[in-house]
């Protein structure tokens, strides 16, 4: 019996600490809204902090110019635009953003992580290949699926995930997430272009490469320009 009650016991605190894990990102707002300011004074809080919201106005909450396409004038042959907490300030706390994504023919979004959101994608135009592999316990599979104007597809938080352009034309697509910064994790970039690089013999056993080839994606990675495009302000 006394096992048993130390038994719950244990199982409501490790719910109780589940529970404050899951509300230390992008928690429900504790008021209408906390525009974003920089205005830290030596003060950090999760996320931004609130501007005075005597002074917040609509353009708090506005951005223009996601119909312009991206540059998709680089080796990927794709551009990523997006519109989170740092386009829109007002977004601080609400936990959702979006992005315009940019595919010349052939190009593409390469596999990537985004840490801290579920994502949704909607087809403008063209013909996406998209897909995301499930993670070591769910036997890593892969789930896929080409996707044409007006189709959506699901990508579950922190799994692996790419978007390529099969078809003949330029395409267009916009994403959503469940964050005002999600975050994104390029797996190319994270492992052979993070500053300063990964032991190269490191990583020529972790990928049964050889020393040459490791060294030839380091090169390719650590010059290799941004797909997203700046925050120029
Ligand atoms: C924060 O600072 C950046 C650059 O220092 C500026 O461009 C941006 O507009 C500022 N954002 C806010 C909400 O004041
Ligand atoms: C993973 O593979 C194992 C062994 O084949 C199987 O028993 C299990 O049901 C699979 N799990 C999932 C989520 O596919």
């Amino acid at each position: 019996m006394k096992g048993l009650l130390q038994f719950l016991i244990g199982k409501i605190i490790l719910l109780a600490l589940a529970s404050s894990v899951v509300t230390c990102y992008d928690p429900s707002p504790l008021q209408d809204y906390c525009v974003a300011t920089n205005n830290t004074n030596g003060v950090f809080v999760n996320g931004r902090l609130c501007k005075d919201p005597k002074l917040v106005t609509s353009n708090d909450f506005y951005f223009s110019g996601l119909n312009t396409p991206g540059n998709t004038n680089n080796r990927l042959g794709s551009s990523v635009t997006n519109v989170d907490v740092r386009r829109i300030s007002g977004l601080n706390t609400l936990g959702v953003a979006l992005s315009r994504f940019d595919f010349a023919p052939g190009g593409q979004i390469p596999p990537h992580i985004h840490p801290r959101a579920s994502q949704l994608i909607l087809v403008l135009e063209g013909t996406l290949l998209v897909g995301f592999v499930s993670s070591n316990d769910y036997n890593s599979t892969l789930f896929s699926k080409v996707l044409y104007p007006g189709d959506v597809f699901a990508f579950p938080v922190g799994l692996v995930q790419f978007h390529a352009n099969i078809g003949k034309t330029n395409a267009v697509a916009i994403g959503a997430v469940g964050s005002q910064n999600p975050g994104v994790v390029p797996i190319g970039k994270t492992l052979f272009g993070s500053r300063p690089l990964i032991d190269t013999r490191l990583l020529a056993k972790a990928f049964a490469l050889d020393v040459n080839t490791v060294r030839y994606l380091q090169r390719v990675f650590s010059s290799e320009e941004n797909i997203v495009t700046p925050i120029v302000n």
